[in-house]
């Protein structure tokens, strides 16, 4: 077949095949192999000491940081010159080898991050015209000549965490199109007029980083080379005020425009510290983090162009109405916990924010003890936004109409007020923002009923947020009436439960609203009409409350259709109410429903076509309910469009009636997703899939109902039969076997009698007659006789002196056949019926013998005739079965029956 050189070769290749198998299975199983995808190789984290020679060539980034490498060299990578991307940080590389560039043409992105780098030469990076980002952060660099000079294309460096001792990376002017610098974290201490000088032809450079450099010197000019600056940084570098102002003093001739000073130990400002900045643009400044407790007044006069100003986390003790004088373009101040820690509150005079008539948010969030006064905020007459959240003022403990009114001529359109100890709000307290559109008042401890005073002049306000306030809020039926225009209502945890008692109800004027939360409120009674007039609502959340009373069937006057009104809604929130049934009704007409959630409630059988009318519904979520069964009937119309099913936790019943449907959903569904089908929808009841995945459960076993029952009855009438059967054998086998010889002769039995058969015999028929019918015997079977064929009569042939029972017997014995001469006269007979009959019928069957014929003379009926002879026409073949003709013609015809008849086989088949 083949010839023995490519058999072998085959032979080989399965050898081959055959160990190599375990080995690519131990590597796929431990996962120690690059993962490579869309062109990118990630080999990380796989202690690799050289780079993979097996990577597609094709690819076009390499990830091999946190590996064992110590050098990168051109061979290895010659493997993949499409290289565009490489990562080689967290590596122990100590030399960058020549020609890395030459060899990876195309690289722009190389990532040398924490190795062990040191001397850098002009030959390393000198073909790297098309690097665009290289870091060499946290090495041990050392500069040998003009490593960088090459770097035409170069926009990011970072040099930073190198130990460097100056800020000089290169004596002549190169890196073109730098546009961000990082030196942070190095050593140097100076910064000398020429250090920069090497970026004097960088005109994009718009970021420097010297966070946390130790710098105490700068000479006058030296940011002059790098005048296009726009950004600084120098967190953490700890230099204090003094050094501050020089920097400030060396940028005076650039084009800054952010400054980020955080962590710098700046604890008090003077009216000088910033006086560098007087000619520069400086629009963004960061201070925060400063354990900053004292601003000089005027400090800021030199910022006139700063519009953001950043001062959160410092330790400020007071301030005053000129410690932002000058800040006239700022317009937006961060002074979050800015005020806190401190011996004596902090204080804020009035008129403070006076000079800032640009400022449009201010926030003060998370602060300390503050006293609001009736001229706090005055002149801020930009401010959109303010945010007191977290702080604990004590003049907000009793809100009355002149707490805030230092914000009458503010065009305030965001208030929040979130936790800010509020236990009452008196009438008018809000009724000069007429532009406020967002009110929010979550966690406070407000304690009152609303009466409709509270919200007075809040013309335009769309979002009224009140939850968490310790369930002591109560409404009343014209709570709302001030703002019609509300969009958003959130009441949760925040409402006595008798709260919504009231008819007609507080929000039958919102007709725009939108969003309610009433969650967590304990609440056990709402009215029918509580939604009426809210036709726009869309998001309604009910969820921790105690309405399952509303919707039991055994409810006073009916179940409470209290969503009849909000045909819109689109998401629906009911969670934790303890229902435990759904009216049909209650859910009707929401054909708008997204989201429906029910978790953690009772319900364990739904009523059919409960949900038919949620055709949109997209979420629904019935997690840790009592639910057994998901019956078509109730979830079809609900799941036919879903992508998001949770119903974990139910004591599902695994039987075909009320799961079969379900397991089948849930493995054709592609389009809904069912976060923890696996584990956590488990079977309770039958004991056969206890605590097992629904999807465990084994379809199959629904399939064909029918054959099982068939198969049920079928073997049940078998036993049943078999009773009967042996009953039967019991009392009346003889006569069963009988009719079984007869009829299994019947069936099969035609052939002719064998001629050896017909000697055994003596006659060939014995006739049975009643003495009445002798003369029939004499005149018309007796002439018959030949020598073919003998009959035995008793009276002719029995032997003289023989006992007549015995006679009868034997001369059956010796007959063939047996044949009745039927008439009434034969059934009477005693002798027939007692005797010969039975003795007949004994023989016939002791001999196997289907050798009966019967001759009717008269027509006798067949139960006459099976009681008296135990027999009947049926049982035999219609052959043997003779009838005396009364048409004198038919007798040759009736001869020639009876002749057949005599003359058939009496054996039965084998
Ligand atoms: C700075 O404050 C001092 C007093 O603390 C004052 O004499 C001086 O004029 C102020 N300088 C400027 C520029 O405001
Ligand atoms: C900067 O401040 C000085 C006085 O300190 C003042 O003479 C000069 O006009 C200021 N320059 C600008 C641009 O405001
Ligand atoms: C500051 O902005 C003004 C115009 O807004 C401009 O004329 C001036 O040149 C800018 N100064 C610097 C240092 O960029
Ligand atoms: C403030 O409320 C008081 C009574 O509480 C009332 O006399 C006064 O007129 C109100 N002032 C304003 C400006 O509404
Ligand atoms: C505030 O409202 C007034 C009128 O009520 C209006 O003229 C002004 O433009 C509004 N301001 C803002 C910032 O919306
Ligand atoms: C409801 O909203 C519509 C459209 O935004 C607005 O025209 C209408 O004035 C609002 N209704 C109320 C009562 O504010
Ligand atoms: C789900 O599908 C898999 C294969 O397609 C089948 O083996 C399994 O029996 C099915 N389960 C159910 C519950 O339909
Ligand atoms: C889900 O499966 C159907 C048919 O099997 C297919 O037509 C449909 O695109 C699939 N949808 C998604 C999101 O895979």
């Amino acid at each position: 077949m083949c010839s023995p050189r490519s058999c072998l070769l085959s032979w080989a290749l399965i050898m081959c095949c055959l160990m190599m198998g375990p080995s690519y299975y131990v590597a796929a199983v431990k996962k120690n192999s690059c993962h490579v995808q869309d062109g990118r190789a990630d080999c990380s984290h796989l202690s690799l000491r050289e780079i993979p020679p097996d990577l597609p060539t094709n690819i076009f980034s390499l990830d091999i940081s946190h590996n064992r490498l110590v050098g990168l060299p051109p061979v290895s990578l010659k493997l993949y010159p499409g290289l565009v991307h490489l990562d080689a940080s967290y590596n122990s590389i100590s030399k960058l080898e020549e020609g890395l560039c030459q060899t990876l043409p195309l690289l722009q992105t190389l990532n040398l991050k924490h190795n062990q780098v040191h001397l850098l030469k002009n030959e390393d990076l000198s073909h790297c015209t098309n690097l665009i980002s290289l870091n060499m952060a946290s090495n041990r660099l050392k500069l040998e000549g003009e490593p960088f000079s090459g770097l035409q294309s170069l926009k990011f460096l970072d040099v930073s965490i190198n130990k460097l001792q100056s800020a000089t990376l290169g004596s002549q002017p190169q890196l073109p199109r730098l546009v961000k610098l990082n030196l942070a974290f190095n050593e140097f201490t100076a910064l000398k007029r020429e250090d920069f000088s090497f970026l004097n032809q960088s005109s994009f450079l718009q970021l420097l980083n010297l966070s946390s450099v130790p710098l105490n010197t700068l000479e006058t000019g030296c940011f002059k080379p790098i005048s296009g600056l726009r950004t600084l940084i120098l967190d953490g570098s700890k230099i204090g005020t003094r050094v501050i102002s020089k920097v400030c003093s060396a940028l005076s001739d650039t084009a800054i425009d952010a400054l980020s000073l955080k962590k710098m130990n700046l604890i008090t400002l003077t009216n000088t510290t910033f006086i560098g900045l007087n000619k520069t643009n400086v629009t963004f400044l960061d201070l925060s983090s400063n354990s900053m407790s004292k601003i000089e007044d005027g400090s800021f006069q030199w910022l006139p162009k700063l519009q953001t100003l950043i001062m959160s986390d410092n330790n400020l003790k007071r301030l005053t109405n000129s410690s932002f004088m000058g800040l006239e373009s700022l317009k937006k101040l961060q002074l979050t916990k800015a005020l806190v820690k401190s011996s004596s509150s902090p204080i804020i005079n009035d008129f403070s924010f006076q000079p800032l008539s640009s400022l449009e948010s201010l926030i003060l969030a998370g602060n300390k003890a503050l006293r609001i006064t009736e001229h706090t905020f005055t002149g801020l007459t930009s401010l959109t936004e303010l945010d007191l959240s977290g702080s604990s003022y004590t003049s907000l403990k009793y809100m009355t109409n002149r707490t805030l009114i230092s914000l009458a001529g503010s065009p305030l359109t965001k208030l929040n007020l979130i936790g800010t100890d509020i236990n009452l709000i008196n009438n008018g307290s809000f009724s000069f923002l007429r532009n406020l559109t967002i009110l929010l008042l979550d966690y406070n401890f407000i304690r009152q009923s609303l009466t409709g005073g509270e919200f007075e002049g809040l013309d335009k306000v769309q979002e009224i947020h009140m939850s968490n306030n310790y369930q002591s809020v109560t409404l009343s039926s014209g709570s709302f009436v001030g703002v019609p225009g509300l969009r958003v209502l959130t009441l949760g945890k925040s409402l006595r439960a008798e709260a919504l008692n009231q008819d007609p109800s507080p929000f039958r004027f919102l007709s725009n609203l939108t969003i309610l939360d009433l969650s967590n409120n304990n609440i056990a009674n709402i009215k029918e009409s509580m939604l009426e007039g809210t036709v726009n609502l869309k998001v309604l959340k009910l969820q921790h409350n105690n309405l399952a009373r509303l919707w039991k069937s055994a409810n006073l006057g009916g179940p409470v259709f209290f969503l009849k009104y909000t045909r819109n809604l689109i998401n629906l929130q009911l969670d934790y109410n303890g229902f435990d049934e759904i009216p049909v009704e209650a859910l009707r007409g929401l054909t708008s429903l997204e989201e429906l959630s029910l978790t953690n409630n009772l319900l364990n059988s739904l009523k059919d076509s409960v949900f038919d009318d949620l055709t949109s519904l997209r979420v629904l979520r019935l997690q840790k309910n009592l639910i057994t069964a998901v019956r078509p009937e109730v979830f079809k119309t609900p799941m036919s469009n879903l992508s998001l099913l949770v119903m974990e936790k139910n004591p599902f019943d695994c039987t075909c009636d009320s799961i079969l449907w379900f397991t089948t959903w849930l493995n054709k569904t592609n389009m809904t997703s069912v976060p923890g089908l696996k584990d956590q929808y488990k079977c309770n009841t039958p004991l056969t899939y206890f605590n097992r995945s629904i999807m465990d459960f084994d379809p199959l076993s629904c399939k064909d109902m029918t054959p099982f029952q068939a198969l049920y009855i079928l073997s049940s009438t078998a036993v049943i039969t078999l009773i009967v059967i042996a009953l039967l054998v019991r009392f009346h086998g003889w006569r069963i076997q009988f009719y079984w010889n007869i009829l299994i002769n019947r069936t099969l039995g035609y052939s002719d009698a064998k001629l050896e058969e017909g000697r055994e015999f003596e006659y060939d028929a014995y006739v049975v007659y009643a003495d009445r019918d002798a003369s029939w015997v004499e005149r018309r079977l007796v002439p018959l006789e030949n020598e073919m064929c003998r009959f035995c009569l008793e009276d002719r042939d029995s032997v003289i002196g023989m006992p007549q029972l015995e006679s009868i017997v034997d001369n059956m014995n010796k007959s063939r056949k047996i044949l009745f001469v039927v008439t009434e006269s034969l059934l009477k007979d005693p002798w027939c019926r007692r005797f010969k009959v039975y003795q007949a019928l004994h023989q016939v069957i002791e001999a196997s013998r289907d050798s009966v014929v019967l001759v009717f003379l008269q027509d006798v009926h067949d139960y006459k005739l099976s009681r008296s002879l135990f027999l009947r026409r049926g049982m035999l073949r219609s052959c043997c079965v003779l009838d005396w003709p009364v048409h004198k013609e038919r007798v040759p015809a009736f001869h020639q029956k009876l002749l057949i008849a005599l003359g058939m086989t009496n054996r039965l088949q084998d």
